[in-house]
């Protein structure tokens, strides 16, 4: 049985505090969606989660063995694989051979030959088995992150955390991505998304977690989370932020006898952003 037990997770950079007393727990293969406004602490948590950061104070617990202590390979031998926000892959390395890299490093014993079978099943599955040879850096951005998921395969973590899987993914490659995910909790594992995009992460995700500058402020399913006042303040407060930033720039366009009119024009900024990236 799959159990990941968060207690406590404060986390600091220098004066900033970027985490405050998160405690969460994973019981069985949950597919979760862990959202938040941009700089809430969503892919701090997760480098927390993976062993590339150390929390300030708190601990992890991944099926009832202490981790946090743990560097990233060893989390990711305790069963706890992620996806990277900004992909990673050895770029000078074929795709085939990145999917190798990390099921050797697992099992230093084994041999390549053990791991064909799978690698071209995985492959076959992400409709990229025809860029076998291909060097990774070869990849279009959607098709590295589709490789990033075929890693994870290779791996077979309990837990998966994918830090915005979606983000710049074509509709194609993110129907595979849909599927990916439906087939790894599927066959048993817990999956957290990360992710801006709102009505996917809605649809998919039995349970959401929102973080909100360090506090998560919201824990349990979509219905229940979409009425949440603090989940709906903090979403609506950064429309409003936006309609304000959109009338400030409105009002300084349409009174050029402004005394502030050496000031230089700004465009009205779109503080959404990303959240349909
Ligand atoms: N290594 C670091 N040093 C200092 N500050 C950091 C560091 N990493 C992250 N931060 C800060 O911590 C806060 C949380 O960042 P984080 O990347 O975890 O947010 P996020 O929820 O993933 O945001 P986004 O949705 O934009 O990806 C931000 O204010 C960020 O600037
Ligand atoms: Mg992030």
């Amino acid at each position: 049985m799959i159990e990941l037990k968060v207690n406590h997770i404060h986390k600091n950079f220098g004066g900033l505090q970027v985490l405050s007393d998160v405690s969460f727990e994973i019981n069985g293969p949950e597919l979760i969606g862990l959202i938040g406004p941009n700089g809430a602490g969503k892919t701090t948590l997760t480098n927390i989660l993976d062993g590339a950061l150390k929390p300030s104070s708190g601990t992890v617990y991944l099926n009832g063995k202490r981790i946090d202590p743990f560097p990233p390979y060893k989390v990711a031998q305790a069963g706890l694989g992620r996806t990277f926000q900004v992909t990673r892959s050895f770029r000078r390395m074929t795709v085939l051979e990145n999917l190798y890299v990390p099921a050797l490093a697992m099992n230093p014993t084994a041999r390549q030959r053990d791991f064909q079978e799978r690698a071209h099943e995985v492959l076959e599955f992400l409709t990229i088995e025809h860029l076998k040879n291909e060097f990774a850096r070869a990849l279009s951005g959607g098709q590295q992150k589709l490789l990033e998921l075929g890693r994870l395969l290779m791996l077979d973590p309990d837990i998966i955390i994918l830090d915005e899987p979606f983000a710049g993914v074509h509709p194609k490659l993110m129907e595979i991505i849909y599927q990916w995910i439906h087939r790894v909790n599927g066959e048993g594992k817990a999956v957290i998304i990360i992710s801006h995009d709102m009505d996917t992460i809605f649809t998919l995700s039995k349970r959401l977690l929102v973080l909100n500058y360090g506090d998560l402020i919201a824990d349990g399913g979509p219905e229940e989370v979409k009425r949440d006042p603090l989940v709906i303040e903090a979403y609506l407060g950064q429309e409003e932020e936006a309609d304000r930033a959109e009338s400030s720039a409105h009002q300084k366009r349409s009174s050029p006898q402004t005394t502030e009119s050496s000031e230089p024009e700004n465009p009205p900024q779109d503080v959404s952003g990303e959240r349909d990236a």
